[in-house]
């Protein structure tokens, strides 16, 4: 089987596309990683070259043998789905976690994204934690969400509470909260070990002045929750510039009644 006839190549390239069509991709910004199942990277083990070695930058033992599909660095999501095969790779993990070798794709050249640190240190952490489920690491640089860093005290409690507000069905869509990083260096060790943290906590982390970082089971629940923030992010932005105060929101008690009929849990440090 070709790379390109497998539903998991089809679904990355649709949900590359949906982010460009939601204007969170300009130019290169933003990245994409999927961590492919045993049978779909067995289905197309003829296609599959191999690479040289290349140091990642930080330690993944959890992942050694796994490959995944990732956006390459400096890409543009807006061309993804006309050339894919110049914008993606299939990259594996090496059996000691700290190397990966390109076995497919990025046919003109090039290497995966400069945010492969991030996106695997957050697979490391969703696979141990899910007992494998979370297959889906979605880095975009979504408007709303950073324009409210740039207003907002820098708290895991004020951004989730305030995106909890702003839309019903968002504390359902992501009960757990969401964790917000200062301001950092992209692209590097650090930045990798402060968003793997969050994510032992949460499904999502907003990088401060820069965009967020989004995980999930699959193509569709991970740009859903994506989708779900920057909304709730756009409603607050059009709130906040309305009048800075509101005249009524959905307050504490409104949550806890929502999480009872949800079947959620809402950690009682949100609901203050
Ligand atoms: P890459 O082009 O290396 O993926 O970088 C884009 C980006 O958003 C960096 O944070
Ligand atoms: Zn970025």
């Amino acid at each position: 089987m070709r790379v390109e006839d497998t539903d998991f190549f089809k679904g990355f390239v649709r949900m590359a596309d949906d982010g460009w069509n939601m204007g969170w991709h300009e130019r290169n910004g933003g990245n994409l990683s999927y961590r492919i199942k045993k049978e779909e990277i067995e289905s197309v083990t003829d296609e599959l070259a191999d690479g040289k070695l290349q140091e990642i930058g930080v330690y993944v033992p959890d992942l050694a043998g796994e490959y995944f599909m990732v956006t390459g660095s400096g890409k543009f999501f807006r061309n993804v789905r006309i050339n894919p095969t110049d914008s993606l790779c299939i990259i594996q993990i090496n059996e000691t976690g700290d190397s990966y070798r390109i076995v497919w794709g990025l046919v003109n050249g090039g290497r995966p994204t400069s945010e492969l640190p991030s996106h695997l240190m957050n697979h490391q952490v969703k696979k141990k934690l899910t007992d494998g489920r979370y297959r889906v690491v979605y880095h975009a640089h979504t408007t709303n969400v950073i324009a409210l860093t740039f207003v907002l005290p820098l708290k895991d409690e004020v951004f989730t509470r305030q995106l909890w507000e702003m839309a019903t069905e968002c504390p359902v869509v992501f009960p757990d909260g969401i964790g917000v990083i200062k301001w950092m260096v992209p692209g590097g060790r650090d930045i990798a070990i402060a968003t793997a943290k969050m994510m032992e906590r949460y499904d999502a982390a907003i990088w401060a002045h820069h965009g967020m970082f989004a995980t999930g089971e699959d193509f569709d629940l991970t740009f859903g929750l994506m989708h779900t923030v920057e909304k709730a992010a756009e409603i607050l932005v059009k709130t906040l510039s309305i009048r800075p105060d509101k005249l009524q929101t959905i307050t504490s008690d409104d949550l806890r009644r929502l999480a009872a009929d949800f079947m959620v849990t809402l950690p009682e440090r949100f609901l203050e």
